[in-house]
């Protein structure tokens, strides 16, 4: 018996940080998603491939993980913490197709986990409704990363426009149109733990500052939730850069994401900011009417691509 699933990536549009202090956020799942193929074999090892990623790994029937291939072969733990907790008898070939860019801030982990755990329902003959789906997907996260906010798995489950409140209840927005937002990423990667450390360290040093910073962000979500609703595309672009100059005064901003950040303002983007952890990464750029150019000007420095908004959440194939 074979089963496929597919589960979209996610971008943060508001809140990343603040949401660590219990404040709100705002993501969308975008139409890049992960796709995940698990088939049963008569054997007892687990065979998984990444093709994209050229990662390969087998998962023998002790537990023992060997893996080869050039790429970030990490991502093989949330695969292998998914088939410990929804096991399924005998040996499998689980295979991941990948349009999301690993380390990028775009929740390629929670969309393969997501997909992989659906998958391994299905195999099981079990159904599992999608809030405790996001709940076992946000296990797995921890599991594997020590700390993680449950807001990439709840969006890649859920799919849509996500807001996440401050005590971690997870509510779909409607939007009325489309979101189009440009995503231009570095190279390089900032370590998420690192960057919610420093972050703390700083607030330990100046409550009196960075608590105000917090609550402003808190403002900018809250107020941006009502411009998406109502398509005001001038409040919106405000309130990115607004965040942006928040974000930057968490310390969490680089010369490379402030530089992508203004070219994308300076090539017609309404607005621009980090989007994740920051320190590296990536950035989205909000330009109605505009898409093309912001995106050329970004290509020229880095890698970039459009993104829009995806309704669809994790969905089993076939
Ligand atoms: C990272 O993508 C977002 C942060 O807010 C951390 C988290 O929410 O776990 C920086």
């Amino acid at each position: 018996m074979r089963a496929v699933a597919s589960a979209p990536g996610k971008i943060i549009l508001f809140g990343e940080h603040a949401v660590v202090y219990h404040k709100p956020a705002l993501a969308m799942a975008v139409n890049r998603r992960a796709r995940v193929e698990v088939e049963e074999t008569g054997g007892d090892q687990i065979f998984i491939t990444l093709p994209d990623l050229d990662v390969e790994g087998v998962l023998g029937p002790g537990g023992e993980l060997e893996f080869s291939g050039t790429g970030k072969v990490g991502i093989l733990n949330y695969i292998t913490q998914a088939v410990k907790l929804l096991p399924v008898p005998g040996g499998l070939k689980i295979r991941v197709k990948l349009e999301i860019p690993i380390g990028a801030g775009m929740g390629s982990s929670a969309a393969i986990t997501v997909a992989t755990l659906t998958a391994l329902t299905q195999l099981r003959r079990e159904s599992l409704d999608k809030t405790a789906l996001a709940s076992l997907a946000h296990q797995v996260e921890l599991e594997v990363q020590g700390a993680a906010s449950p807001m990439d798995t709840a969006v890649s489950t859920h799919g849509g426009l996500v807001y996440l409140h401050g005590q971690g209840e997870v509510e779909n927005l409607e939007l009325p149109g489309e979101l189009p937002l440009v995503v231009a990423y570095t190279s390089y990667r900032g370590n998420t733990g690192e960057l919610v450390a420093g972050v703390r360290h700083r607030r330990d040093l100046y409550p009196r500052v960075v608590d105000p910073i917090l609550e402003a962000m808190e403002m900018v979500t809250q107020r941006a939730r009502k411009a998406l609703q109502e398509e005001d595309e001038e409040v919106l672009g405000d309130l990115l850069n607004i965040n942006q100059g928040l974000l930057d005064a968490l310390g969490v901003n680089t010369p490379e994401l402030s530089r992508m950040v203004y070219l994308a303002r300076s090539a017609g983007a309404r607005g621009s900011k980090i989007t994740g952890a920051g320190g590296g990464g990536s950035i989205i750029a909000y330009a109605p009417g505009k898409t093309q150019k912001v995106l050329k000007k970004l290509q020229e420095e880095e890698e970039a691509f459009p993104v829009g908004l995806s309704h669809q959440g994790v969905e089993l194939e076939d």
